[in-house]
Order: structure tokens, then sequence, then C-alpha cells
């Protein structure tokens, strides 16, 4: 009786005097942050290493930025969770790493359409030709939008040099040589026999280098959009990669 007579006059005291409560509430606030934030000084990056990833080639850049133009990002998220139902659906989850170049990331909330992290190579290039023109030609109970003028757009790439750079300016590790070549490897990416694929795959390996839209009379906006979704999930090694939690896989 007593002791928890003391206690409740404590209390009394700072529920009656409203800057005691203040000083109160910061200083239990504080001890919450510090525990928190304090680690992160400590570790060098929360980013996990992974071999593989790599900025985007200029062809996978412009179609990202077509992507998110459209607001792809609003039927289709690209973050596999840590849960084993989407681990079986779309593969190994997500790792910080996979999104580091992307500004801004494309993790969305929704998901009125699968996750589109891993898509890379799962569909022909004819197949989001004929999808991406008419959903419902090929899945028939699609609700998803046809772009149908993505394949009569041309893209020149004239001023794919500067999407570099501002990607530079925000911590994207383009280098001069990549900057420079960035045209060229516009054009190659989507056209292989006009430049040199080589070259093009020592900056950025695993690049693939075709015509995608089934069009080789011109660079289109579908081209890369489909050279930016058969490259998702594609560039880490799952195989050398061991995370915490690994038996989610
Ligand atoms: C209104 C919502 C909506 C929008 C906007 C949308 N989609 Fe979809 N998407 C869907 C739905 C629903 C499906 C599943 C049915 C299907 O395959 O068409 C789908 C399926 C897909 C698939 C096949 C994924 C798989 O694993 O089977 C791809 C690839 C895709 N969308 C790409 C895109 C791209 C690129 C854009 C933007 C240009 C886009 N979507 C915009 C709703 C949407």
């Amino acid at each position: 009786m007593a002791l928890s007579n003391k206690i409740w006059e404590g209390h009394a005291r700072f529920e009656k005097n409203s800057i005691v409560l203040l000083i109160g509430i910061l200083i239990t606030v504080s001890i919450g942050g510090l525990v928190e934030i304090s680690p992160l000084f400590y570790l060098d990056s929360t980013i996990e290493e992974v071999e593989g990833m790599r900025p985007y080639t200029p062809l996978e850049l412009t179609g990202r930025n077509i992507y998110v133009r459209e607001g792809c990002y609003t039927c289709h998220s690209q973050m596999v969770r840590p849960m084993r139902d989407e681990a079986e659906r779309y593969g190994h989850f997500s790792l910080a790493a996979e999104s580091m170049y992307d500004h801004p990331f494309q993790w969305g909330s929704k998901r009125t359409g699968p996750d589109l992290a891993r898509v890379g190579g799962r569909y022909s290039d004819e197949w989001h030709v004929a999808h991406l023109t008419d959903p419902r030609s090929v899945v028939p109970e699609s609700v998803m939008p046809g772009y149908p003028f993505l394949a009569e757009r041309p893209i020149e790439g004239a001023d794919i040099a500067e999407h570099l750079k501002a990607n530079v300016a925000v911590g994207v590790p383009y280098s001069e040589e990549m900057i420079e070549n960035a045209v060229a490897d516009f054009n190659t990416q989507a056209n292989p026999d006009a430049g040199d694929p080589d070259a093009l795959l020592a900056r950025y390996p695993k690049a693939q280098v075709r015509d995608f839209d089934g069009n080789p009379e011109m660079i289109s906006e579908l081209d890369a959009v489909i050279a930016y979704l058969q490259m998702l999930g594609t560039l880490v090694d799952f195989s050398a990669f061991e995370a915490e939690g690994e038996n989610l896989r």
C-alpha cells in the first residue's frame, strides 16, 4: 500500500506539470532513438554486398524512365518480401542492393498485377510485345491496360548521357567512359550489328543485346521497356549469395 502510494505520488508529479511531463517524454524517446540509431554509425553500409549489381545500361535506363512515366508502379511492385509464399512464387526475396541504383526506387505499394522484381527471362520478347500491345491477347482475363503506342514511338537517345549524369549526381557510379559512350551503347544494345556489343558488355556485364520489339527499323520505346523488363532480377548471382534467413528460399 505504501509503495503504490509512492509510485502514484511520483507519477502525479508528471501528470500535473506539463513541463516535467515533456522532459520525461523527451528522455524516454531519446533513449529509444539512441538504441535504434547509434548502431547505424558503426556500420559501413546497411546494404549487403552482392556480386553482379551494376548501373543500368542506357537502353535499360530509358525503359525504366518510360516505366515510371507510364505509372507501371501503380499496379506492380518490385520487391519480393521475405515470406515463403512470395519466395515460392517470385524467387529469392529482394535485397537492398538490387534497388540501390534506382532513383526513385520502384518497390511500389500496390499489386494489381504481379511483382516484377524478377520478371527478367520469364517470358520471351515476343510475349512482352504481344502483352504490352494488348494484354488480353495473351492473358484473356487481364485488367492491365494496353500500351500499343510504345511500338510506334521512336527514341533517339540523344539526351541519354544527360540521364546518366543526373544519376551520377545522386550517387550512381557511371564512369566517364560510360557517359561518353552512352549514345553508342544505347544504339548497340537494340541494334547489335550497328555497334560494338563487346565494348557494351565490358561496361555492362550481362547486358542483353538484341532487337527486342521485333522491328529492326527503329529503336522504339517498346525496345527500351522490354530491355528493362528482361533485365529485372537477372543481375545478382544468387548461387554465390547467402543471406541470413536463407531457409526461406
Ligand atoms: C491497372 C493496373 C496495371 C498497370 C497500370 C500495369 N499493369 Fe502490368 N499487369 C497488371 C495485371 C493485372 C497483370 C496480370 C495479368 C496479365 O498478365 O496481364 C499484369 C501483368 C504484367 C506482366 C506479366 C507479369 C508476370 O509475371 O506474369 C508484366 C511484365 C507487366 N504487367 C508489365 C507492365 C508494364 C511494363 C506496365 C507499364 C507500362 C504495366 N504492366 C502496367 C496490371 C497492370
